[in-house]
């Protein structure tokens, strides 16, 4: 690009010449950034190109070219979708891979209401569409806006483009001051087939399904495009509303369908599991022909008023379940097995396999667990496979069910090639160079070595700035492996003095290296300060203790409230001590986790390391729920004795709805016994410490108060 000779000089023909190749520049760069997220250009080149084309068309305006850059919306550095916060969290669903786990899920939920097994239940069927849920808001009628999903609390604003789509209505007519329609955004067989047509004759990346298509037209920064992209929208569910639909799942869908919104032609109501499992069959017969893609069904509780009572576990309702269609099956040769070092140090076997179309994603990796599934045997010592082992050379069998990772389920002896030898982990390793061990009763080799891995520590950074944990925007998967390669953050800590040490002022600046720019850079400290503040069970979460997920995250939390009580707890918890004890008493924190989760805190160096970093930030007390008028919220309730009107698990589940903590045994931290019938030796010890207790209709009247 001759960007030497001053635009003053330049001839009118030079001029054009010059407009031409600027356009092509800017415009492919404007698709690297925005619609590849991969820029092709560090920012400050960027801004001078495009500065010098307004410059040569301010003196030659008869030049300026129709689609000039300098008119490109999406010009400026990416801000990406403002954030929403749903008001209502948007969960998953649990899964059923078979007609047993269907049958166990209505018996679970006749248990919870106590319903006689035998009993009829209602429930619906509808098949579960592959796409990306949605959530829309009217406000009095009129389509305020759209969210997507994002990790269930905190989705991003599509509204402009979710109002390009056919199905959704822009106003409704009679609807409650306040409805938020949840639905499933998805694209069709024929115009997945013809956007594809589409991005091939004009050169441009192809979608690997409908889903990925689906999505990235959703998720299109520029709404004209998603315009182009024919999307499709089937309601199915409802957040915050001002007045209910109806009584049941049936009718609240049915009055959907009165406001304008597609809703499935499949769905229907029965008044059993055989009849549930009835139309999953016919669906999955008829399921090539539907034009779009479904991956099972989903069966509901039709009474909402049971839903209610049914409420949520920490990701998924009790009164719902996705019913998976069977995996989709591929053979495909086995080229060779790789070892890869885990984020909590297990040594896992990969599968790196010629590639192979699995239900319409190539697959190229597959995880194969441990040791013993390679040699054929469970952790019981158990044969699977036949007892069949899985060799190098081999020709296996793949398997992809919903999202997850591909699976390796069979061998064809037949093919195997005669010269094949069974694959020897321990040697594996030590070709390596990786250090690993096996514990007695361990099925996992984890990773022995004095030195802490590099791909540990990565997995631990990537695992730190990921969505559910610290949400860095801007510091992805791509910037972490790049500055952990530089040496500038190898620790979670270093991203929080990364400004001090390579802002502006210092000797190495990170707006000089490559891919970074003066306005890249400061959005980048910036989004990294916007996250020093953080909720107390994100923290947790982010740590990357074995064993705790989100929800264990969010237990520890809901107990200790701040991060000064978790670390003093946990410094103070060596087994057999009190703290241990209260540790081990939280429902759902068992003696693995509670293990695993004192480690860090009573190793000086890990300790060090995280007290350095908490420095560098403000946690935030957990929030409990419906604190303002929850008379119950951050007490801990033991339950005894027989309760009549609702069994064990739904008080329990009551109680935690209300921010409450359950708990086994009483203490003197227990804030309130409630004791149904038959209670016995915990009224006795609750009386000594001097605690509340209440009769089954004093905890009904209480709840009810709410
Ligand atoms: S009901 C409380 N119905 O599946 C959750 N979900 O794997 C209510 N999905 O996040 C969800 N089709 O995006 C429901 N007919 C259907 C669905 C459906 C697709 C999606 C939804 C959900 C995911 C869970």
């Amino acid at each position: 690009m001759p960007l030497n000779k001053s635009v003053e000089n330049l001839s009118e023909d030079e001029a054009r010449g010059e407009l031409r190749r600027l356009a092509k520049v800017l415009t492919n760069s404007n698709v690297a950034y925005h619609s590849e997220d991969k820029p092709n250009i560090d920012d400050a080149t960027y801004d001078a190109l495009k500065r010098r084309n307004q410059k040569i068309e301010l003196r030659f305006p008869q030049l300026k070219l129709p689609k000039s850059a300098t008119d490109q919306i999406g010009a400026q550095p990416k801000e990406g979708f403002q954030k929403i916060q749903h008001t209502i969290k948007m969960l998953s669903l649990g899964n059923a891979f078979n007609q047993e786990d269907v049958n166990d899920f209505v018996i679970r939920i006749k248990k919870f209401l106590s319903i006689p097994v035998a009993h009829p239940l209602s429930m619906v069927a509808e098949p579960k569409i592959d796409g990306l849920s949605l959530a829309v808001r009217y406000e009095k009628g009129k389509l305020v806006h759209a969210v997507t999903r994002g990790d269930g609390e905190i989705g991003e604003d599509v509204t402009a483009n979710a109002k390009s789509i056919d199905d959704i209505p822009i106003t409704i007519f009679d609807a409650p001051d306040l409805l938020e329609v949840r639905g499933e955004v998805y694209m069709g067989h024929s115009e997945f087939t013809a956007l594809n047509d589409f991005q091939l004759n004009s050169k441009q990346k192809l979608f690997s399904n409908p889903r990925n298509a689906a999505a990235g037209s959703l998720r299109q920064l520029d709404a004209r495009i998603t315009r182009d992209r024919p999307l499709k929208f089937y309601a199915y569910a409802w957040g915050s509303i001002s007045s209910p639909l109806g009584r049941t799942q049936t009718e609240s869908v049915n009055q959907l369908k009165k406001f304008g919104f597609s809703v499935n032609p499949l769905f229907r109501r029965f008044e059993t599991t055989d009849g549930l499992v009835e139309h999953y069959k016919y669906v999955e017969k008829i399921r090539p022909d539907l034009g779009y893609d479904i991956d099972g069904m989903v069966y509901k509780v039709d009474d909402l008023a049971l839903q209610e009572r049914l409420g949520f576990r920490s990701t998924a309702p009790r009164w719902a379940i996705a019913h998976k269609f069977p995996a989709e099956m591929a053979w495909t040769q086995l080229i060779d097995i790789d070892i890869q070092v885990g984020r909590t140090g297990a040594l896992s076997p990969v599968a790196r396999l010629k590639p192979v179309t699995v239900g319409g994603v190539v697959v190229s990796n597959a995880t194969l667990h441990n040791e013993d599934y390679i040699r054929g045997v469970d952790s019981k010592g158990h044969k699977i496979r036949d007892g069949k082992d899985i060799r190098i050379g081999d020709y296996v069998q793949v398997y992809r069910a919903g999202d997850v990772i591909p699976k390796v389920s069979d061998v064809d002896l037949s093919r195997r090639p005669k010269d094949s030898i069974p694959f020897d982990f321990l040697k594996k390793l030590e070709a390596e160079g990786i250090e690993g061990h096996r514990a007695d009763g361990d099925a996992v080799w984890r990773y022995s070595g004095k030195q802490p891995s590099p791909y540990l520590a990565i997995e631990t950074l990537k695992h730190f700035v990921s969505r559910q944990a610290f949400d860095i925007e801007g510091l992805g998967t791509k910037q972490i492996e790049q500055f952990f390669d530089r040496g500038w953050i190898t620790i979670p800590l270093d991203i929080f003095t990364l400004k001090n040490k390579y802002g502006s002022g210092q000797a190495l600046q990170l707006k000089n290296i490559e891919g970074w720019g003066t306005k890249s850079a400061s959005n980048l400290f910036d989004s990294i300060d916007q996250k020093r503040e953080i909720p107390l069970n994100r923290f947790i979460f982010a740590l990357g203790i074995r064993h705790v997920g989100e929800g264990s995250a969010k237990l520890l939390a809901a107990q200790f409230l701040t991060w000064n009580n978790f670390t003093r707890a946990m410094v103070e918890a060596v087994p057999e001590s009190e703290p241990w004890e209260a540790l081990l008493n939280i429902d759902g924190i068992g003696d693995v986790m509670a293990k695993s989760v004192i480690e860090p805190f009573q190793d000086v160096a890990q300790l060090n390391e995280i007290n350095a970093l908490v420095d560098q930030l403000v946690v935030l007390p957990f929030e409990q729920i419906n604190k303002a008028n929850s008379p119950i919220a951050g007490q801990t309730i033991v339950f005894t004795g027989t309760l009549e009107k609702m069994t064990r698990a739904e008080a329990k589940a009551r109680a935690e709805r209300l921010g409450a903590k359950v708990s086994g045994s009483v203490s003197p931290k227990t804030n309130i016994l409630i004791a149904g019938s038959g209670a016995g030796s915990k009224i006795k010890k609750a009386s000594e410490f001097g605690v509340r207790i209440m009769d089954e209709e004093d905890w009904i009247s209480l709840i009810e108060e709410t």
